[in-house]
């Protein structure tokens, strides 16, 4: 029998590359978005990739009676998080905006589930749970720190709030991913990553610089203690990511009644800033006006995951290269700023 799978945020950039996962797995994602941070026309061009009608719902994560709809309507059998605000320099800003619509909204989603017999979820979370770790090779055993943000901040408040029903009794499969940085975009270049205004993260504001939108790139300090003096990220191909959440679905429903488990997502290789651009360069030809810049706060000098238990528990290890998603990332912002 086809499951049914609630998407939350199913229109935004890693929620996107997902529903393309989930349907061409077999499943029927539905997904619920309020477009704050995606645009109605992602939902065509998903269209487009399955050659399947999508259901979309526009509604808000906060709002109970969107939930009791769409619960009674197709009987859901799991739900996948990814709405939430993400912006991490606007959560410094408006902490108050994060805590509600990332906790308040996990929390109205979890009210709503209780109420309509739910117990999956697999939720978003990050590798900002581990701050700035003193082993940069991080397990999930590592210890979690006082994220930098307010943004990180509800992440792992996300997570220790799960944490805490499940231990004390509640009957729910949780799957907590933690990913690292995610890049790419899917190879047909109908969907992928579009920041409102200027971007913050450095795939897309490499290609913008490319195509002259942005006049020069700035490298974020040159001394770190790393290989080339810039910082070290584990760079993932969001289709890799995508396809980790339907690996996650078929973990809960062989998993016991009340479990919950935090996976990395990442690819267990460590980029620097520099590599990124040479990588950029030689796989698109295209030579990118850059210069070094102060450190930017709040900025992890380096930090890659051990992705063995992603690998032993959801049979899932990353199949794309950091060139393939480079590659990606520039056919698609050729094609969106067309
Ligand atoms: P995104 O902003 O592209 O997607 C989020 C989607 O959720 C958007 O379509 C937005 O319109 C929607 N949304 C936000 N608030 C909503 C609400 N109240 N009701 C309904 N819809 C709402 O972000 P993304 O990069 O796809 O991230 C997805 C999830 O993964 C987020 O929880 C994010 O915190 C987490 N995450 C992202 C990264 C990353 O680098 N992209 C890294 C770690 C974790
Ligand atoms: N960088 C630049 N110039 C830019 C943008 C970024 O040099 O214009 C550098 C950053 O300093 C950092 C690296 O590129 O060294 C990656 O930066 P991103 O902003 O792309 O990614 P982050 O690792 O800082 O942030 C990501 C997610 C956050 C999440 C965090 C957890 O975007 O949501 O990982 O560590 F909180």
């Amino acid at each position: 029998m086809t499951k049914n799978i609630l998407v939350t945020g199913g229109a935004g950039y890693i929620g996107s590359h997902t529903v393309v996962e989930l349907i061409q797995h077999g499943f029927n994602p539905i997904v619920l978005d309020n477009f704050s941070n995606s645009r109605p026309s992602v939902i065509d061009s998903l269209e487009e990739i399955t050659q399947q009608k999508i259901i979309s719902v526009t509604g808000d994560c906060r709002d109970a009676a969107v939930y009791d709809l769409i619960f009674s309507k197709y009987k859901i059998d799991a739900v996948i998080h990814f709405a939430a605000d993400k912006a991490v320099g606007e959560s410094v800003q408006n902490p108050l905006k994060y805590f509600d619509n990332n906790l308040n909204g996990l929390m109205v989603l979890l009210a709503a589930m209780e109420r309509h017999d739910v117990k999956h979820l697999v939720f978003s979370s990050s590798c900002t749970v581990y701050g700035n770790p003193d082993n940069v090779y991080v397990d999930e055993n590592s210890p979690l720190k006082s994220p930098e943000s307010p943004y990180g901040f509800t992440k792992l408040v996300g997570e220790q709030m799960l944490d805490n029903m499940v231990r004390h009794g509640k009957k729910m499969r949780v799957v907590l991913l933690r990913y690292f940085n995610p890049i790419g975009a899917h190879p047909s270049a109908l969907i992928g990553e579009r920041p409102q205004g200027i971007p913050n993260n450095l795939l897309p504001y490499i290609t913008q610089t490319a195509l002259g939108i942005r006049a020069e790139l700035s490298v974020f300090g040159n001394d770190y203690d790393t290989i080339d003096g810039t910082c070290v990220r584990d760079y993932i191909h969001v289709c890799d990511v995508a396809d980790a959440h339907v690996s996650a679905l078929t973990l809960l429903s062989a998993s016991p009644d009340s479990c919950i488990e935090a996976i990395n997502i990442g690819t267990g290789k460590g980029t620097s800033v520099l590599e990124i651009i040479r990588i950029f360069e030689r796989e698109t030809g295209v030579s990118l006006n850059w210069k070094f810049a102060p450190r930017r706060e709040g900025d992890v000098p380096e930090i890659y995951a051990k992705a063995d238990k992603a690998l032993h528990t959801l049979n899932w290890k990353a199949t794309y290269s950091v060139s393939d998603a480079v590659k990606h990332a520039w056919e698609w912002e050729k094609k969106t700023q067309n």
